[in-house]
């Protein structure tokens, strides 16, 4: 595995003035604003995310969530970057795709600034910022990309001049998987990091349905078969079962991602990174094929503003700009639309 410290990472020498970029990112539980200058340097990435007790995300109350925090949230980020709003050169955020409301707070948080403080705004797209991220911190070159969090999981990589899926899965997401799983047995959420301990405590692998459709991944039998077995057999070991199968699936669709375009490298970003059982499956794989894994610090693999700072940065460099009157959020965004010019 391979991921340089925070202090080195993106550093890149050179005297040329700097645009530095205040970035928001709201597509789901969380509200983030990072800041980051052309140079590769991440400034600051604070985030609040919004939690239940009985796990889930409604919208609206995602939304109300960001509300309250978008303030202070971009608040303790210029100050942790020593920056105030007139060092600011653009403002990002991510367009989509996401919640409606949640995405809408953001969008309007990004607008009212570029408004008052007469900055450039631009839109970009949630998924490519994950990727682009990975890429300045882990340097990664032109990897297979493992998007795995709680409402996507993608398997992308660049063709020509954009971003293909090459495979996804065809109902739920992984990290939601696990959380409708965890929720049944009463762990709460998120129960991505309880489920990881029991995997590796689990000691007997009990049969459960598996679904690879060529790079296509479907969960919801799974899903059924696992919740259906709560209290008939040792949890740890369902636990375990039910990672290993997942994980194994999404392992099988990324191999075939990675034969299909002879790559070598893997960028795994999305919550369900932080899984120790997933990272060492995907690793084994990549090993197995002579291909390098590589994973950025937790604080970039999850939902952050920091992604959209960079992401907002590399496409303002190629001549982006979003007006008032094309910054509507897009629930339905996807990587293909955006065109790579900055590759
Ligand atoms: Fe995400």
């Amino acid at each position: 595995m391979h991921a340089k410290s925070k202090k080195t990472a993106g550093k890149r020498p050179g005297k040329a003035k700097k645009t530095v970029c205040l970035g928001l990112e709201s597509t789901a539980h969380t509200f983030s604003a990072g800041i980051a200058d052309s140079r590769g340097c991440i400034l600051a990435n604070e985030r609040s995310a919004f939690r239940t007790k009985e796990g889930g995300i409604r919208p609206q109350e995602a939304a109300d969530f960001h509300l309250q925090n978008a303030v202070p949230v971009i608040s303790r980020a210029l100050e942790k970057s020593g920056l105030k709003i007139e060092d600011i050169s653009l403002v990002a955020f991510a367009q989509g795709p996401g919640l409606g409301p949640a995405l809408k707070v953001g969008a309007t948080a990004a607008r009212t600034l570029s408004l008052i403080h007469n900055l450039p705004l631009v839109g970009v797209n949630h998924c490519i910022a994950h990727i682009e991220i990975g890429r300045l911190l882990t340097g990664a070159k032109n990897p297979i990309v493992v998007y795995a969090s709680g409402g996507n999981t993608q398997i992308i990589g660049l063709t020509k001049k954009h971003y293909a899926v090459f495979g996804e899965t065809l109902d739920i997401g992984i990290g939601n998987l696990l959380d409708s799983f965890g929720r049944k047995l009463g762990l709460g959420f998120p129960a991505g990091p309880v489920l990881d301990e029991w995997y590796f405590e689990g000691k007997n692998y009990i049969e459960l349905p598996y679904s690879v459709k060529g790079t296509d991944l479907v969960f919801a039998g799974l899903q059924t078969a696992a919740e259906g077995k709560i209290g008939k057999v040792p949890e740890k070991d369902l636990a375990y079962s039910l990672l290993h199968t997942a994980f194994a699936m999404l392992c099988e669709a990324t191999e075939r991602a990675l034969a299909h375009t002879e790559r070598k490298e893997v960028l795994l970003v999305g919550g369900v990174a932080s899984s120790k059982a997933l990272r060492g499956m995907l690793g084994k794989m990549c090993e197995e094929r002579g291909a390098k894994l590589f994973v950025p610090e937790m604080q970039y693999c999850v939902d952050n503003g920091a992604m959209i700072a960079w992401q907002g940065l590399l496409e303002f460099a190629h001549g982006k700009r979003t007006k008032i009157a094309e910054s509507a959020v897009r629930q339905d965004f996807r990587v293909e639309e955006t065109e790579v010019k900055w590759i």
